[in-house]
């Protein structure tokens, strides 16, 4: 038996965990192995209920589980709050070592007409995004003037930081097409002439894999010009948070997006959106990013065939023409969009 803590969070978070958990929970029935949820208090709730986005429950929870699904934190209720919602994400993915974060964008044909980019142009994309996930300026010094009109971040990052997310990178890279696109602004930070000086010397441990450089202002680009030329895209902390979203909508919907967070203890699974307060408590969540995160989940535990079998539901469900409220106005709910998902499996 795996436990899996579920950390539903804020705004659309328990909407949508709530259909990754109904769609694990039947691929764990069909394909005969036990997973525990375990459901604790994070981001805003928990600073409600404790006063803090990551209360110790919580974390002594995530310490011994097998994995962590997580649904989304933050909301305008909290956003004057000393310490944010967001801050405990970073706490998270910190305290777990989760260094490296896997966002896969991958169109899928059923949504070509829901790309913003015509079809030809968004046909056959297939990014796998590989984000450091523990470092650079989301935990650089930072401090704001005690008159408050003036503030600073800092990037910075050693060359073990780099050596370890680049090595993931390659090492997906060698399981998918073998080209990496190394993303930086080495024409004017020093951390990226770093990054990119270590991204370099990695590359001769990975002949079979071609290597390019790309400054951050063309990728971003370049990702609607023409995605289809993309395989792994290795990004630092911040340039990984930007282009994974903008990869997101060449696939149609930000909500269909997962992600997963690994290389320490327990990985966290995700969708790459936010709490969508707008949209929080109707039902109409798509819950594709939370279901899609679960799979991810499953084969991080060694259960590849359940996996595969959520991902062709998925699947399946958009090529009937069942689509949530992002993805088309002719829709179904949230619940209804997990329903449909469990029933394919
Ligand atoms: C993401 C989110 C987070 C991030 C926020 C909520 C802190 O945007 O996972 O992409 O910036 O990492
Ligand atoms: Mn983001």
């Amino acid at each position: 038996m795996k436990n899996i803590v579920v950390l539903s969070g804020d705004g659309i978070g328990p909407e949508i965990c709530t259909e990754a958990v109904k769609v694990l929970s039947a691929a764990s029935k069909k394909h005969g192995f036990e997973l525990n949820f375990i459901y604790k208090d994070f981001g805003g709730c928990a600073i409600d209920h404790y006063g803090t986005p990551f209360p110790f429950d919580t974390r002594s929870a995530v310490g011994k589980a097998d994995a962590v699904l997580l649904g989304a934190v933050g909301g305008p209720a909290w956003d004057k709050c000393a310490k944010r919602p967001e801050s405990g994400l970073l706490e998270l993915r910190s305290s777990l070592g989760a260094y490296a974060n896997l966002r896969p964008a991958r169109i899928y044909k059923a949504l070509e007409d829901s790309s913003p980019l015509k079809r030809e142009i968004c046909q056959g994309t297939d990014i796998l995004m590989v984000r450091e996930l523990t470092g650079g300026i989301y935990f650089g010094k930072r401090g704001t003037s005690e008159s408050g009109d003036r503030a600073f971040d800092t990037e910075e990052y050693s060359g073990a930081e780099i050596e370890r997310i680049a090595r993931v990178a390659f090492e997906q890279a060698r399981s998918r097409r073998r080209r990496l696109c190394s993303v930086d602004k080495a024409n004017i930070l020093d951390s990226s002439k770093l990054w990119r000086r270590c991204v370099e010397a990695l590359a001769k441990q990975y002949p079979d894999v071609e290597v390019t450089h790309m400054y951050v202002d063309n990728a971003a680009m370049q990702l609607v010009r023409c995605p289809s030329q993309f395989d792994v895209i290795l990004c630092s902390n911040m340039f990984g948070d930007i282009l994974s979203d903008e990869a997101s909508m060449i696939c149609g919907s930000i909500g269909t997006m997962p992600s997963a967070s690994i290389g320490g203890k327990a990985g966290i699974f995700e969708p790459i959106h936010g709490s969508a307060p707008d949209i929080a408590g109707q039902n109409a969540a798509d819950p594709i990013g939370a279901v899609l995160s679960g799979a991810m989940l499953l084969r991080s535990l060694g259960y590849d065939a359940a996996a595969q079998d959520i991902e062709r539901a998925v699947e399946l469900t958009l090529n009937d023409g069942i689509f949530t409220r992002d993805l088309s106005p002719v829709c179904v709910t949230c619940s209804e969009m997990g329903d449909a998902i469990a029933a394919r499996l």
